[in-house]
């Protein structure tokens, strides 16, 4: 298994440029699911996870294929015929998004054999709102054996669905479903992320009529069927962020091309109030945004996770990677998942000091971290680890690496290009 090492302690100078959204390109290779056209899209970026994607879309009958390299890169989705309506454990146990093909399914083949996602390291995750969502679009659904057996004789039908709280993977998976449904679907307290914007629009451009991405009322006026589409994938607004919170965290100046402050939300606010300066620069077309670090150490900032446009629960761990050398007592507050703070025992092996009470972690800043040998536990707390290690004095060694790769395109060449010394080694 390969380690990550870095050298910390290098100011991060240059250019980085980010990736098409990965929780953007995943759920728009499920949206192929729901037309017998081909469904191209451009900008994707190349991870474990769309690869993942495309071995379940295989077992249904679908293909992924990905062509091209530089800009004009992408893949494209061909699910002509649907071979299979059962989407294997094997599969949806290695990436909970694969549960969100069982919309498509539902709504174009009108049954799905989906398992349940089962354990994951963040939360509990359940997904009862899916299967309240679907029921009430007039799916029969039976749990047994691990797997959610649904129907829909006749098809889907328009439901008006309040959601309890804002949830992106139900969001994208009823109003996919819904593009297919008869009539119409109201979706109240709807998630306005911008990848389920990105999603409404990949769909807009298959022929559905959807209405209010971005707000919380989302209106779907279901068709008969949907066509194919080539369309370009937003760029990955948590990869950007963990980018910006790097070049603050090492004292930087750098550039993070293809990200537009306004998808960032919360963080840009944030990370001001902890001394870090930005600016905006290219145009509409390549937005450029530079982040300037703090002089000296950034001031202690508080921050809580909520649905968008508030502060990402996926930039949590990266943010406190920056507070951990703050001057003075931070606070971050996770209110999206349950247990999103397993990057806090591996910070503490850093030299952080960090104490935990329920969903709030108190971060008294330290002068400077140490560098030690880690071990990432997810995706997010990876690239908080590679962040705390580009602080760092010494040599970090982070192990089970392979999370990154996961979400995080070429990572150690975009950061080595900036002056950071990381590179990768297999143990
Ligand atoms: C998406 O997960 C993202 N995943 C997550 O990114 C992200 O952290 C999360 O949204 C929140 O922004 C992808 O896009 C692939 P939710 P999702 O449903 O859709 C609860 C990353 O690191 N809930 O918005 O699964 C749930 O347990 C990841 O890239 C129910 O209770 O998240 C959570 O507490 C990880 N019942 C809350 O809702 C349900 O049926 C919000 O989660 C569904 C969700």
């Amino acid at each position: 298994m390969d380690q990550i090492i870095i050298e910390g302690g290098v100011p991060l100078h240059g250019d980085l440029v980010i990736s098409g959204s990965k929780n953007a390109v995943l759920p728009l290779i499920i949206a192929g699911l729901l037309s017998d056209r081909k469904l191209t899209l451009r900008g994707t970026p190349r991870l474990a996870d769309t690869q993942t994607l495309a071995d379940m879309l295989y077992t249904l009958g679908a293909e992924v294929e990905e062509f091209g390299r530089g800009p004009g890169e992408g893949l494209s989705v061909t699910a002509a015929d649907l071979s299979s309506t059962r989407a294997p454990y094997a599969l949806v146990s290695k990436m909970r998004a694969s549960f969100w093909v069982i919309g498509p399914l539902l709504a174009r083949a009108h049954e799905a054999q989906v398992s349940l996602p089962g354990g994951c390291a963040i939360g509990t995750r359940p997904v009862d709102l899916y299967l309240k969502g679907l029921a009430a679009m007039g799916a029969d659904i039976k749990v047994e054996g691990g797997y959610v057996n649904a129907t829909a004789k006749g098809g889907l039908r328009g439901a008006r669905i309040e959601l309890p709280f804002v949830s992106v993977g139900v969001t994208h998976v009823l109003m996919m479903a819904a593009t297919l449904a008869k009539g119409q679907t109201i979706i109240t307290n709807a998630a306005s992320e911008p990848e389920v914007v990105d999603v409404g629009r990949c769909l807009q451009a298959m022929g559905a009529r959807i209405d209010g991405l971005g707000t919380r009322v989302v209106t779907i006026t279901g068709r008969d069927r949907l066509d194919g589409a080539d369309y370009t994938v937003s760029r990955d607004r948590i990869e950007a962020g963990a980018y910006a919170l790097a070049v603050a965290a090492t004292g930087g100046d750098a550039t993070l091309t293809g990200i537009d402050e306004n998808v960032l939300g919360a963080l840009v606010p944030a990370m001001r109030l902890a001394g870090v300066d930005f600016c905006t620069e290219g145009n509409a077309n390549e937005p450029v945004l530079r982040v300037i670090g703090p002089r000296g150490r950034p001031h202690a900032t508080c921050v809580t996770t909520e649905p968008y446009p508030g502060f990402a629960t996926d930039l949590q761990a990266p943010f406190m990677g920056l507070m951990c050398c703050a001057d003075g007592v931070s606070r971050v507050r996770e209110t999206i998942f349950e247990n999103r703070f397993m990057h806090v025992q591996e910070l503490t092996r850093l030299g952080a000091n960090i104490s935990l009470l329920g969903d709030t972690a108190l971060i008294t800043g330290v002068p400077e971290l140490l560098g030690a040998p880690v071990m990432a536990t997810d995706l997010r707390a990876s690239v908080t680890l590679v962040i705390a290690g580009l602080m760092a004095r010494g040599t970090t060694r982070i192990s089970r690496v392979y999370h990154l790769a996961r979400g995080y395109e070429r990572l150690e060449e975009k950061l080595s290009a900036c002056g950071a010394r990381i590179w990768r080694e297999a143990s």
